[in-house]
């Protein structure tokens, strides 16, 4: 059973129901195009059914290394970067206390998650390795291609690191590597260093990777049950494979109506997250459809926010600014913690109204005013509501906007599962930095700065 209901009443003001009704021919087609593999990137549609085709012994060996890191590790640093970082992080932080790394740690059963290789910070690695100086620490490394210069680069420091702390052989117990099966620099030293391993499934590119160990090793790390989500994750696909009817598959819901928008001249799509701990499923998400539709001149650009926070800066703008926005809501019916507003005598603030009500009743009513006041603003609002943040709804919601995209990219003619324009960057990073063989083009580049 799945409990995840995509609502997208709030956008009939702004399209007509029957332009989204009409697009159920093309829904149909890009069905069809993910479940017989005949679209563009048909060589990456393995998530597709990995909810079921995850294997026992994979699980088990997951769930035994976690188990083995908990006892030797006080932080596991998760290197990797873009589709090898944002899932893990999106599912650890939605899950997790968020303060935890201040509780004192027989408060905690499982290491605290850190993550590194996302970024070209020097500040960031060396204060992370100012706290590895002083905890017991393991980590694990993901790189699909094994070839991205951030998680190389660090993994370059904290492989060093590492093994002058615990000397090389113990540094071998207390590193991970999740790569290709055969290709690239990360597998050889992993074969060369012996250490415990993970594949990246050929058929599935990074930002669809949440549910292979490249997810599902950081996530068990971090002590949640990672049978609950897939059991949410195939939940949800059996619902999104059966037929691509809007009317009861959520995904194809989703795709016909921020289709709609997007036809209608709606090209940004804000998530928004009533939740700080949706943060980073807000940005896996931004990844996930930025990557796979952000193509040949077309697609939605996916932005993100956190109410009531960012309803005191984005706010306005939302309110007010271009009308060209509309925001897909996470809405989640019930918190997993209670706390209620106290009465206080005095009555200062003149809050008493609110006394007696949870926390999540306020922020329930800040979330309805804000639809209204942004639907009214000219802001057409889809809702996904679901009942509770847990492993199983985050399985749901993992494979809910996994199908949607794949949906949603072979609606708007792009291929979804590739990302040729990130090579931009990196062609010129290298040549800039003197990489051999980019000799013609560093001396073109450094005459333009
Ligand atoms: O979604 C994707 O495919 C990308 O974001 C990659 O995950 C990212 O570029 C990292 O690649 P790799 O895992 O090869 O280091």
């Amino acid at each position: 059973m799945i409990d995840l209901k995509v609502d997208f009443s709030n956008i009939l003001g702004f399209v007509d129901k029957n332009k989204v009704d009409a697009l159920q021919a093309e829904l149909n087609l890009s069905h069809q195009k993910v479940l017989n593999k005949t679209g563009e990137g048909n060589d990456f549609l393995g998530w597709v059914d990995l909810p079921e085709s995850l294997e026992e012994s994979l699980l088990q060996s997951i769930e035994k290394d976690a188990a083995r890191i908990s006892k030797i590790a006080d932080i596991f640093v998760v290197i990797g970067i873009g589709g090898s970082y944002l899932g893990a992080r999106a599912v650890n932080e939605a899950l997790s206390h968020q303060f935890s790394h201040f509780l004192r740690s027989e408060k905690r059963q499982h290491p605290h998650i850190v993550f590194a290789g996302n970024n070209l910070s020097e500040d960031y690695l060396a204060d992370l390795i100012d706290v590895l100086d002083q905890k017991d620490y393991a980590m694990a490394v993901i790189s699909k291609s094994g070839t991205t210069t951030e998680p190389a680069i660090a993994f370059r420091i904290l492989r060093e690191h590492i093994e002058k702390k615990y000397g090389k052989e113990e540094a071998r117990n207390r590193i991970i590597a999740i790569t290709d099966k055969e290709k690239g620099v990360l597998k050889k030293l992993s074969l060369d260093e012996g250490y415990s391993s993970y594949v990246v499934p050929d058929d599935i590119g990074g930002r669809y990777s949440v549910l292979t160990p490249v997810g599902l090793l950081p996530i068990a790390v971090a002590g949640f049950d990672i049978r609950k989500m897939i059991l949410g994750a195939k939940a949800m696909r059996k619902v999104c494979i059966a037929n691509a009817a809007i009317s009861s598959n959520p995904a194809a819901s989703y795709a016909a109506a921020r289709t709609a928008l997007y036809r209608n001249g709606k090209t940004t799509e804000i998530m928004v997250g009533y939740q700080p701990s949706l943060v980073f499923f807000v940005e896996w998400w931004k990844q996930l459809y930025g990557e796979s539709e952000g193509k040949q001149n077309r697609g939605i650009f996916p932005a993100g926010v956190t109410f009531t926070a960012d309803l005191h800066s984005m706010g306005q703008y939302i309110q007010q600014g271009l009308r060209i926005l509309f925001e897909t809501v996470i809405s989640v019916e019930k918190p997993r913690r209670y706390l209620s507003v106290p009465m206080d005598k005095e009555n200062l603030d003149g809050l008493n109204f609110t006394a007696g009500k949870r926390i999540s009743e306020v922020n329930r009513q800040a979330e309805l005013g804000t639809l209204l006041a942004h639907v009214d603003g000219g802001v057409p609002n889809i809702i996904v509501n679901v009942p509770v943040i847990d492993e199983n709804i985050i399985g749901q919601l993992v494979y809910f906007f996994e199908f949607a995209c794949a949906l949603s990219g072979y609606m708007l003619e792009v291929n979804p599962f590739d990302q040729p324009g990130v090579e931009a960057y990196k062609k010129n990073m290298f040549a800039l930095l003197g990489k051999p063989g980019y000799e013609k083009q560093a001396a073109e580049l450094k005459a333009r700065l």
